[in-house]
């Protein structure tokens, strides 16, 4: 694996997701394997989850690690070839990345979109040119469409939990009044559509939020949430916005709100979410703090599935 931006880098699945639950057993297991590598995170946004289990992944490796905030530390980056920088961008990602890559073995790059133009925003840019020009292994630790690094970490919980050879999953958009990204729900659907993943698979949103094609496949549409959740094993909460009307909030309907009542449809069924969320906006406290909800384990599995990426990485490419 030379670099990781997409399900598209993973030759085999099952054996990424065992490594994952090997390292959640034993996490020290590799302690030296990445020693005198360096790990380099550029975040050009805000997290919590993506860069603290990151890091706590490399140093279990044995990993050196150095974080940037690009987005308040380094210059501001230009990614147009070409062209004259009379703006604000002080550097260009030629520069830019090209000098990171000096620095560290592997980076690691956060850049969200802008939720302006969809062509834009699904060209994935940034990514892109640091790809293109750190001539270094890249890991996305959230792109402006997908976020590989969460839906490695949601097939791992799910594989942890499940106790059905095939169980329903089910993404149910929730209502925010903010225009949120779609890459956790476009990265979801695109492990979740995975034959490896061996998960009967349904995305319910109210009409106008359909996923892009390439990402949502052939899993099932249901626009009744309740009839979705029907007998589902696992309920995955995610906002986003609007793809077809691009960035768009289109409804906050409060319906869509999951609670007790939601929870009951489904079969004793596992709640999950990303992370970030806003109590009792999306999600009711009687949910979250609830027996079915395992958002917090999820998060845990964040360090074992970055840990089963970077070990891949440090094999494949040194
Ligand atoms: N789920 C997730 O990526 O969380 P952060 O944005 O806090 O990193």
């Amino acid at each position: 694996m030379r670099h990781f931006i997409s399900i598209k880098d993973v030759e085999n699945l099952p054996e990424l997701v065992n490594k994952a639950l090997d390292f959640k057993k034993d996490p020290w297991k590799h302690a030296e394997f990445g020693k005198h590598k360096t790990l380099g995170l550029i975040f050009l946004n805000p997290s919590l989850r993506t860069r603290l289990s990151t890091q706590k992944a490399a140093q279990t490796l044995g990993m050196s690690i150095m974080l940037m905030n690009f987005d308040n530390e380094g210059w501001a980056l230009e990614t147009e070839e070409g062209v004259v920088m009379k703006g604000t961008s002080a550097e260009h990602v030629k520069e830019g990345a090209a000098v990171v890559g000096q620095y560290c073995d592997i980076i690691g790059v956060r850049s969200f979109p802008k939720l302006r133009s969809r062509d834009e925003d699904y060209s994935d840019v940034m990514l892109s040119k640091f790809i293109q020009y750190a001539n270094v292994p890249i890991v996305s630790l959230e792109s402006s469409i997908l976020h590989p690094l969460q839906s490695l970490t949601d097939l791992m919980t799910i594989e942890e939990y499940r106790t059905v050879k095939k169980p329903k999953v089910v993404l149910t958009w929730v209502p925010h009044f903010k225009s949120l990204p779609q890459a956790v729900p476009n990265s979801f659907a695109e492990w979740m559509n995975h034959p490896d993943a061996n998960v009967d698979f349904v995305i319910t949103h109210p009409p106008g939020y359909e996923l892009a094609e390439q990402f949502r496949g052939k899993a099932e549409i249901i626009y009744d949430q309740n009839e979705a959740l029907k007998d589902a094993d696992f309920v995955y909460a995610k906002n986003w916005s609007s793809y077809h009307q691009y960035g768009k909030v289109l409804t906050t309907d409060s319906s869509w709100v999951i609670d007790n009542s939601k929870m009951d449809l489904t079969n004793n069924g596992k709640f999950m979410h990303c992370l970030p969320l806003r109590r009792n906006l999306k999600v009711m406290d009687e949910v979250l703090d609830g027996p079915q909800a395992i958002h917090i384990q999820q998060a845990a599995n964040r360090v074992h599935a970055a840990q089963a990426v970077l070990k891949k990485m440090l094999e494949d490419n040194f």
